[in-house]
């Protein structure tokens, strides 16, 4: 029998802290090298970022042909399209989606919702009720990390495991983790994190510059593009594919 689509969101009340950025390179991940088929919803209104990135990354492959020939090969290989870029307004997230799947040919293994932040927004929150996982970037600032671990303690608190909520588990983990290792900081924040009983992921994201680097007029390697995963000489040290084959435990894929 088919399985259920899953909805998952990379999800935090602050800014700034990977949330775009880990939609799409799960997204893409999933879609191009793991073998499941992704839908994402972007909900970051106005400037649908997810979406005006595509646009970039398809205008990228019509006007170069590097990275024209590299498409057709991957596509011709793969036998599917792209994956959809669903636009929605966050409070309409939910909807969007279960619409969509209602239409679709093939449904989804799972959707991606990169939602805004929650602070004082009740519409995102609802939406955050609806995902099956939640997926919580922090940092390894005191006044970030303070925000992000209130919203993950009352998410976790108030809505997962309560009757009538979908939502199953919302799981931390550490991004822009500077150098190799962590240092004793994040011993004294993990002793927090702990205490308010928060799952924490065991991969943690170093802070490195390939997190920026999309598709260029100068035929490098991508990391971060919506059209192709990203490059594997990049994913090497990156802790990407640690930290997807972590999520895919977690979401029972
Ligand atoms: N591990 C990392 N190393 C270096 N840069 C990173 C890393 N993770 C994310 N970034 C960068 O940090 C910036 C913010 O990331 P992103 O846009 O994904 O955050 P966001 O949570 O979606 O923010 P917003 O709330 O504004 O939508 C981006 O420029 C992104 O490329
Ligand atoms: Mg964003």
């Amino acid at each position: 029998m088919e399985k259920d689509t899953l909805y998952v969101a990379f999800s935090t009340q602050k800014g700034g802290v990977g949330k775009t950025a880990f939609t799409v390179l799960a997204a893409s991940y999933l879609h191009y090298v793991k073998g499941y088929d992704v839908a994402v919803v972007d909900c970051d209104f106005p400037q649908y970022s997810i979406n005006a990135m595509r646009k970039r990354d398809a205008e990228q492959i019509g006007t170069d042909e590097y990275y024209k020939r590299l498409a057709y090969e991957q596509f011709k290989a793969l036998n599917k399209r792209a994956y959809p870029i669903l636009c929605s307004k966050p409070e309409n997230a939910v909807q969007t989606a279960d619409e969509f799947l209602e239409s679709a040919d093939t449904k989804p293994d799972v959707v991606f919702f990169d939602l805004p932040g929650t602070v004082g927004n009740a519409g995102v929150l609802k939406s955050i009720a609806n995902m099956d996982y939640v997926f919580t970037p922090i940092i390894a600032d005191r006044i970030v990390l303070e925000s992000c671990l209130s919203f993950a303690d009352a998410v976790n608190k108030n809505l997962v495991g309560k009757d009538g909520i979908r939502l199953k588990a919302l799981c931390l983990f550490w991004n822009k983790v500077d150098g190799r290792e962590k240092t004793d900081l994040y011993q004294i924040f993990e002793q927090a994190i702990n205490e308010l009983e928060l799952p924490l992921m065991k991969t943690f994201i170093p802070d490195t510059k390939r997190y920026n680097k999309e598709l260029s007029g100068d035929k490098r390697a991508v990391f971060r593009s919506t059209l192709f995963p990203a490059d594997r000489r990049l994913v090497k040290g990156s802790n990407l594919e640690e930290l997807i084959n972590e999520l895919l435990e977690t979401i029972k894929l």
